[in-house]
């Protein structure tokens, strides 16, 4: 992402504040030297840490304090108080320290700490082992995130990184949204720039394709028949679009979208076409047709579903999102769905055809799970693996959208397809390749964006037997409980970040 110049809002905190008027847990933002501070308070210390979040520039004086961590309203990211270390994805970068000093009743922000702030390692030393190879298979959320955090524990030896893509890894969640609608500039699509790569050690092969994963000999082998041996070895494959068995469906016009050549091959198309067809009114789908109208391009939404959306976030949430999306011009036709695609158009079970200078399918994904099942890794719809992430063979791990884990939540294995979910299974998987014994307990997260509305969603429901809405979801402030024999299993919200922070919270404590 690029960085934003902080502007300056707020109070001058270096001259201080009435340590009375800020109640425990509350916080203020204000600015010190031009830069925007968030002034914090928890029991009887004061913090002051940058005012915005790395990952998108989120507010954080609108998020949630929880012991002495803040939390980003947006999408949930956690950055410590004390040292401004981002402490959970999807923020990677901390955040700037100021020194504080409470004088006759009052606190003032002094200097800005020099950077970056130590921070202790999470793997000790007696525990730490030092494997001399770890190879991670996948150049995307968890991958990234499993590198990022195995040299930030600074780890020493070879670290190679194998993705099949042609770009290093992307902020994929904005490759259906701003990066598509033409309203994100190309910086903020690199996770990290190329040179993070070499600087840190990590050996990015791109256009890298493993074919095989040979446990025994503890190697994987490209498709040049290159064999790079491993200690450890984390499986980050993510998935794949799922590709409809119709007549049509390989001519160059119907695209998927997963990667950034993807995204950029929709955007050409786009360029010069009048009408789209959008196949699937899920998140992606919908996400896809928002972005084409904000270019001005029509757009045909074809679903089997009477309502979008309804089996994950509930019938009252996925009518709004279809009258949203109508609102802006969206054409659907729901309970339909498509029987062929020509060069032209795109024919319909319920007779009848749409005319289409493009079609973009997004009827869901599939892990892609071929080189565990060929290794011999144990597989229930995805990658088995335990609460350290550990597949069936030691030494082998599996993180992201392949991995089927125990979610101490629920009490289900379950596998979810989410970017935050993905990236603090990465870092879990690196601490556990590194001997750290860190269970994966965290509550699954996703958002999803549609125009000005964003959705988000904590906890894991595959089914409810009530459904509880506290707000008005048609007045864009809402949120929405799941609930089975009682429980709350998960909460969507719009517009209400820090309730849905509070029940990521409660959701935390509940299981702890
Ligand atoms: C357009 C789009 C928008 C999304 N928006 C959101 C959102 O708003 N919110 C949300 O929570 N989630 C969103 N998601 C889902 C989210 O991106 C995924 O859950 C996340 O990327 C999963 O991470 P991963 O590391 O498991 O897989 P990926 O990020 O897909 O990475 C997998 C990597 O493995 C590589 N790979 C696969 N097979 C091989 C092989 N054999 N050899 C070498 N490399 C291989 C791939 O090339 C890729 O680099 C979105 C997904 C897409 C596609
Ligand atoms: S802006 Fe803070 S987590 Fe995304």
């Amino acid at each position: 992402m690029s960085e934003t110049p902080s502007t300056k809002s707020g109070p001058d905190l270096a001259l201080g504040t009435v340590a009375d008027e800020l109640a425990d847990g509350a916080m203020r933002v204000g600015h010190v030297g031009g830069e925007s501070v968030l002034l914090a308070r928890r029991g009887d210390e004061f913090f002051a840490i940058g005012a915005e979040c790395t990952h998108y520039h989120g507010p954080l004086a609108e998020g949630l304090i929880v012991d002495d961590t803040v939390r980003c309203p947006w999408h949930h990211a956690c950055f410590s108080l004390r040292t401004g270390e981002a402490l959970r994805a999807p923020a990677f970068s901390p955040v700037a320290c100021w020194s504080t000093e409470i004088r006759d009743g009052k606190v003032f922000v002094g200097e800005r700490k020099a950077g970056p702030v130590s921070k202790p390692l999470r793997v000790s030393g007696s525990r730490r082992a030092m494997p001399e190879r770890i190879v991670i298979v996948g150049g995307g959320a968890a991958g990234f995130a499993a590198a990022e955090r195995l040299r930030g524990e600074e780890y020493q030896g070879t670290l190679v990184m194998l993705s099949s893509e042609d770009a290093p890894p992307v902020d994929r969640p904005n490759l259906s949204k701003d990066y598509l609608a033409g309203n994100a500039p190309e910086d903020w699509i690199p996770l990290r720039p190329d040179s993070f790569y070499s600087d840190n050690g990590i050996d990015l092969r791109l256009g890298a394709n493993v074919t095989r994963i040979d446990v025994a000999a503890r190697q994987v082998v490209l498709d040049d028949a290159t064999a790079l041996p491993y200690d450890r070895l984390l499986l980050a494959t993510g998935a794949e679009p799922i590709r409809l068995p119709l007549p049509g469906m390989e001519l160059p016009h119907v695209r998927t979208l997963r990667s950034l050549a993807d995204s950029r091959t929709i955007i050409e198309r786009a360029s010069t076409a009048r009408r789209a067809v959008v196949l699937g009114a899920s998140f992606i789908g919908l996400e896809v047709a928002a972005s084409l109208r904000t270019r001005g391009i029509e757009v045909h939404v074809v679903a089997p579903e009477a309502i979008p959306m309804e089996r994950i976030l509930g019938s009252e949430i996925g009518q709004f999102v279809r009258r949203l999306h109508e609102e802006h011009g969206v054409i659907f036709h729901l309970g339909d769905s498509a029987t062929g695609v020509d060069t032209r158009s795109v024919k319909l079970k319920n007779g009848g055809a749409l005319d289409a200078d493009f079609v973009v399918a997004g009827v869901g994904v599939r892990p892609r799970t071929a080189l565990a099942e060929s290794a011999g890794l144990a597989l229930d719809r995805g990658v088995l693996v335990d609460a350290y992430l550990e597949t069936n063979v030691p030494g082998v791990f599996a993180a992201g959208d392949i991995a089927r884990w125990p979610d101490q939540h629920t009490g289900e294995s379950i596998r979810v397809e989410h970017w935050v979910v993905a990236q603090r299974q990465g870092q879990t998987a690196a601490l556990n390749m590194l001997e750290g014994r860190e269970k994966f307990a965290a509550v699954p997260f996703f958002w999803s964006q549609h125009y000005d509305v964003p959705i988000n969603y904590v906890g894991h429901a595959e089914a409810w037997d009530a459904l509880e809405i506290e707000g008005d979801v048609a007045a864009r402030d809402c949120l929405v409980r799941y609930r089975r024999n009682g429980r709350v299993l998960a909460v969507a919200s719009i517009h209400r970040d820090v309730e849905s922070l509070a029940a990521e919270v409660r959701l935390e404590r509940a299981a702890a």
